[in-house]
């Protein structure tokens, strides 16, 4: 993909990730690999530099995590975090001890601000300490650059051998200035010259798939979530009209949805789309289902179904279209290829659709990396910054068996929502907020007439992960304003709640 690359190895750490985000944030790419990779491969991969990640394990432990011998006499330039820092220090032959107490938060770390890995630094700095063992007495050649009141050796260096260790934790935010010593690694120590861009890597994709593909066939199930729509874009600006599209509109999208993907995917784009309008076959199969599992099981197959079907009518088609993207592929496990990423998280794409290989433009790109690549390649914004989507859609929105009266009003009462969070300015602060038709009818009273209608309730969460997440504390008057909105512009709404629970104990969704 291009000359500069920053090999992490896992050695099982929970923030490995957000190390290979911080490398790529100044620009430089990494990869994340695991923790016994060969040398050989790590030849063949030429590295400019190697960072070892930290991890659970104590370089004691009979089954601990151990890195390739050799590792550190290729002349490559290695940084250890932690464990990575413990176990540099204990294969070079200096000591590790454990320390009776756990060293965990953010401490204040004197440093020595002459080394390359500290330029710029103030003496004293607050970093992320968390650990147990510690390093006691350096290897011969290195020497110590920084140190806490109970961690001696905090940080250490071999100038000569280019080699550094931290015991604290650079990547998290807790730690102030932390991305500044990964950019000195980067490019006071490996030399790196920061020029991995979203631009070159859109322009070297493109080459790539161009040669790759040639003008064989290649098939995309569009779901008009980012990924995919990026997948799709980055393909059609490579193959043109070699790529087909098929987009399964199963009727449960928010209000307009199918036909924005439409727009933007043929006129905008220009690409080859088949949109299926299957919500009455999506309908039936969902009559009279409750549950809530049952719902995304049958979306699942549906979809299979559909896609299937349309994809025979094709024919053979050379190449599958994934929208998998990095944190999918170190998820599904490091090294291996990753699996057929499900469609809408049920199922996944059948075996028996007729192509010959996969190809995922998107595999070596984190989420905001991503968005970007969307961005750099026109699709609108409002589509790249869309809000996370469930893949069964209103299915799991409707509470309760699913009627096509009952999507429109949730279609029309989400979009009143949606359009009033927007108008106060409140639509990035939140990362996800909708409405949910509930199955509970209530007493109402409108004008002289007493009414007996739905109770639509509003969610909307804070949440970096969509792990946890607080329920978002939106003004009254907006919510005021919504409310209103809901029981005078949507028919048989009479009532509307605002759901004040977060997750957990409650999920995001409500089924
Ligand atoms: P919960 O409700 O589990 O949701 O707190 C966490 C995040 O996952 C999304 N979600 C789904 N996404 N298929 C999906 O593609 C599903 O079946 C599904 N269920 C929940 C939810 O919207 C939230 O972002």
């Amino acid at each position: 993909m291009n000359n500069e690359l920053i090999l992490i190895l896992d050695f099982g750490g929970q923030y490995n990730q957000l190390i290979a985000r911080r490398v790529r944030e100044c620009n430089v790419y990494s990869e994340v690999v695991p923790f016994d990779i060969s040398l050989e491969k790590i030849k063949e991969k030429n590295p400019k530099g190697i960072i070892f990640t930290g991890g659970p394990a104590s370089v004691f432990g009979e089954d601990s995590p151990k890195c390739t011998d050799g590792i550190f006499d290729l002349g490559i330039p290695v940084l250890g975090i932690c464990y990575g820092m413990q176990l540099m220090t204990y294969t070079l032959g200096g000591n590790v001890a454990r320390a009776t107490k756990r060293e965990y938060g953010t401490t204040t770390v004197e440093i020595d601000n002459t080394s390359s890995l500290f330029q710029g630094f103030d003496t004293t700095n607050g970093f992320l300490m968390s650990h147990t063992d510690y390093v006691e007495k350096v290897p011969d050649g290195f020497k110590n650059i920084g140190h806490t009141p109970s961690c001696p050796n905090a940080a250490i260096e071999n100038t000569e051998k280019k080699l550094y260790g931290i015991q604290f934790h650079p990547e998290v935010n807790n730690s102030v200035n932390g991305t500044q010593v990964i950019k000195n690694f980067l490019f006071n120590i490996c030399n790196c010259k920061g020029d991995w861009i979203i631009s070159s890597f859109v322009e070297d994709s493109i080459k790539k798939l161009k040669e790759k593909i040639g003008d064989k066939k290649a098939l995309c199930a569009l779901s008009g979530g980012v990924d995919s729509s990026v997948a799709a874009v980055l393909l059609s600006k490579a193959i043109g009209k070699n790529l087909t599209c098929i987009f399964v509109d199963h009727g449960l999208l928010r209000k307009n949805e199918g036909d924005e993907v439409e727009e933007i995917f043929r006129n905008q784009f220009d690409i080859n789309l088949i949109r299926v309008n299957s919500k009455d076959r999506f309908l039936a199969k969902l009559a009279g289902i409750t549950d809530p599992e049952k719902k995304r099981k049958i979306i699942g197959e549906e979809f299979i179904r559909v896609f299937e079907e349309e994809a025979k009518k094709i024919g053979t088609a050379d190449f599958l279209v994934q929208g998998t993207i990095y944190p999918d592929v170190i998820e599904s496990g490091l090294g291996k290829s990753s699996v057929i990423k499900s469609h809408h998280n049920v199922g996944g794409l059948p075996d028996y659709v007729d192509f010959k290989e996969i190809v995922e433009p998107l595999r070596d790109l984190f989420k905001d990396e991503v968005r970007k690549t969307g961005l750099e390649l026109g699709i609108p914004e409002n589509l790249v910054y869309r809000q996370p989507f469930p893949g069964p859609g209103l299915a799991i929105r409707v509470i309760g068996d699913i009627t096509d009266d009952k999507l429109t009003i949730l279609k029309e009462a989400d979009s009143i929502f949606r359009e009033e969070i927007a108008n106060a300015g409140l639509h990035k602060s939140i990362n996800q907020y909708f409405a949910v038709l509930t199955n509970l009818k209530s007493v109402g009273v409108m004008g002289d007439e007493r009414t007996y209608d739905y109770t639509i309730a509003l969610r909307a969460v804070e949440t970096t992960d969509f792990m946890t997440g607080v329920w978002s504390k939106i003004p009254y008057e907006i919510l005021e304003k919504v409310s209103s909105r809901i029981v005078n512009e949507v028919e048989h709404v009479n009532r509307v709640v605002y759901d004040i629970t977060s997750k957990p104990p409650a999920t995001i969704e409500w089924e």
